[in-house]
């Protein structure tokens, strides 16, 4: 078995319920989609994929405006690729696809968009995956829902438990998560468990934890949370193409899991095999880690087999700060197939990509940043080039990290309560 874009469509196997089923990427076994709680495959402990007897075109998404008069927007917009119609849904997805000309023109290629997931309801692409994932859970019937995370997974997975009125537990790693994503998870009223350890000792634990039958674990090793993060790669390339005219040569994202690397290739194989994208278009999708955590860029330069856990990990990013990406088995032959690479940026690039999304009027966390800050470094080095059309994809909003973005920002200046105080002030520079 191998993750490839010219693979032929498969026939359904017998577990196939409604053209839909799982299937282990590894050793190809297939399993009926939600008969039982499993996260990776019985037979060897491979990572399961949700797959399809019929893959929806990009025309047919589009065809379905045409149809009842009011467009859908969003997640739900892609149903017809995903393994039911509706999920617990506060209307995510139908992020903007922004034009950023002072980083175009400073960086010097044909053409920049980013595409926001900031600007999903809890301010991450995380909800993409939990409208999908927190209702397969309800269809399991589970009562308590879990995670591991760097913040953001956790807000999303509190926000959406909340909505579907089940029990949220998420383990973080102590002291190392942004200020506005424990919040969140807190005023939606999650269990948070606070681990002395980073991400991935949580996500260890809550693995275990899941496997003991305690809770459904709703990480990116869960295959149906890939399946709604795809829904980013089908929306980019409709706004790409309708903004330029083409779909875009690159796409540039920062790396923790590698789950939304493997979601994009994930979605360009599906519409290879619908017909909507021919396999010279697909674009190269490029991952971007932080310096201090950044185990597939090692992998990649080391020949792209063998991904080696890192123990100790550190950057100001704390949404990438992770060791041992899972997903890496999927992602890995998606950055090689597509003609990508990876990278791995100071936290100072990142801080410095942060600032020059801000004056374009873009607002984001810092891992986010490191999208852009990849882009600049791989341009520097002339790996990616003048002529390409290039999307990065930010994953979360500014407000997710106030204290960096403070740190990163123009500081404050005390003034008295008085205009004249304030001129004088003013007049003092
Ligand atoms: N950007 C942000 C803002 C994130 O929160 C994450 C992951 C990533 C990028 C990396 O995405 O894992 O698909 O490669 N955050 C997880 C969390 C780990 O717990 O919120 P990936």
């Amino acid at each position: 078995m191998s993750l490839s874009l010219s693979a032929d469509r498969p026939d359904p196997p017998d577990a196939a319920v409604d053209g839909v089923w799982l299937e282990c990427i590894a050793c190809g076994d297939a399993f009926p989609p939600f008969e039982a709680v499993r996260y990776t495959c019985d037979a060897c402990d491979g990572l399961l994929e949700v797959r399809y007897a019929d893959h929806p075109s990009l025309a047919d998404f589009a065809a379905q405006d045409r149809e009842d008069g009011q467009p859908p927007r969003g997640v739900w917009r892609y149903a017809d690729a995903l393994p039911f119609d509706a999920g617990v849904s506060i209307d995510e997805g139908d992020t903007p696809l922004y034009a950023v000309p002072t980083i175009e023109e400073e960086v010097g290629v044909a053409d920049l968009r980013v595409k926001h997931e900031g600007m999903n309801p809890t301010g991450s692409f995380k909800d993409r995956g939990m409208t999908v994932g927190v209702k397969v859970a309800e269809r399991l019937g589970v009562d308590r829902l879990a995670c591991a995370s760097t913040g953001n997974t956790s807000a999303a997975l509190a926000c959406y438990g909340a909505r579907a009125d089940t029990e949220v537990l998420v383990l973080l790693p102590a002291g190392k998560v942004a200020a506005g994503k424990v919040a969140q998870a807190s005023l939606h009223g999650a269990r948070i468990l606070e681990v002395d350890g980073n991400f991935d000792a949580c996500l260890d634990i809550v693995s275990d934890l899941a496997d003991r039958g305690e809770a459904y674990l709703l990480n990116s090793l869960n295959p149906f949370r890939l399946e709604g993060q795809k829904t980013i790669g089908l929306e980019m390339l409709e706004q790409f193409r309708d903004q330029t005219g083409d779909f875009p040569d690159r796409i540039v994202l920062p790396v923790g899991n590698a789950g939304n690397t493997a979601a994009l290739y994930k979605a360009f194989r599906e519409l290879v095999a619908a017909g909507s994208l021919a396999t010279e278009d697909v674009p190269a999708l490029t991952g971007v880690q932080a310096e201090g955590a950044a185990p597939m860029v090692e992998a990649v330069e080391n020949g792209w087999d063998e991904v080696r856990r890192w123990d100790e990990v550190e950057t100001r990013a704390t949404a990438i700060r992770i060791g041992n990406p899972v997903n890496a088995p999927k992602a890995l032959p998606g950055i090689r197939e597509t003609g990508g690479t990876a990278v791995a940026v100071s936290d100072e690039e990142i801080t410095d990509a942060q600032r020059a999304l801000a004056r374009d009027g873009v607002g984001v966390e810092p891992a986010s940043a490191a999208s852009v800050a990849g882009l600049r470094k791989l341009r520097e080095s002339g790996e990616i080039t003048a002529d390409e059309q290039v999307a990065c994809l930010t994953t979360g909003h500014l407000l997710k990290d106030p204290d960096a973005a403070a740190a990163a920002g123009v500081a404050p200046e005390p003034v008295p309560a008085d205009t004249e105080g304030v001129l004088a002030h003013l007049g003092d520079e």
